[in-house]
């Protein structure tokens, strides 16, 4: 049989990939251990794995939106060097969607196109009710929508997260991030059927 011949250029290029993705694979696993440590109560907790039923944008779920933003937060923090709360960055990332309903439901319909002015107060409600919450977490969780929220952050964990927010709500909205949620479409097919 004749055996086929890859070039040099093109087996070092393989290995490149392979070592980056390695890389990627490594730092990914570190960051959600980081997320695990200091918020496990958080993660296990029944009403923040409810929001796995709630769709945030595109077809990713509000938890898995949330575990993304919290990741992103790490990201930017360690890219930009920014010396910071590790805990209350990933706390108050994790929370900063607490709202607990499905925003694109029939029944919050009313409230619907006034969603992004109102769920930061919804959001630190409900996590300051199951949650002592530092003033950096709730900073967090109520100015994560600005500049729609007219007060900007007043720490760098609040602004952190309020950037990430908006990358990973970008990146979901055109479907460049891909959940496995229940796609919207469909979901609005099933309510009407
Ligand atoms: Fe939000
Ligand atoms: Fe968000």
């Amino acid at each position: 049989m004749k055996k086929k011949y890859v070039s040099q250029s093109t087996r070092g290029r393989c290995e490149k990939d392979a070592l980056r993705w390695q890389r990627q694979f490594i730092r990914r696993r570190d960051l959600h251990r980081k997320i695990k440590n200091a918020a496990g109560d958080i993660l296990q907790s029944d009403n923040f794995r409810s929001t796995k039923k709630h769709v945030q944008h595109g077809d990713m779920t509000v938890n898995a939106h949330c575990l993304n933003v919290a990741t992103y937060s790490l990201m930017l923090r360690d890219k930009l060097h920014i010396r910071c709360s590790e805990e209350e960055l990933i706390r108050g990332a994790l929370l900063h969607d607490y709202f607990l309903y499905d925003w694109h439901s029939k029944e919050h319909v009313s409230i619907k196109n006034l969603h992004g002015f109102y769920h930061p107060g919804i959001a630190l409600k409900n996590a300051s009710e199951e949650y002592e919450l530092t003033p950096r977490e709730k900073d967090i969780i109520k100015k994560h929508m600005w500049p729609l929220t007219v007060v900007p952050p007043a720490c760098r964990e609040a602004w952190i997260v309020t950037v990430a927010d908006k990358w990973c709500s970008l990146m979901e909205t055109f479907r460049i991030h891909k959940g496995h949620g229940a796609k919207r479409d469909d979901r609005e097919n099933q309510a009407v059927s």
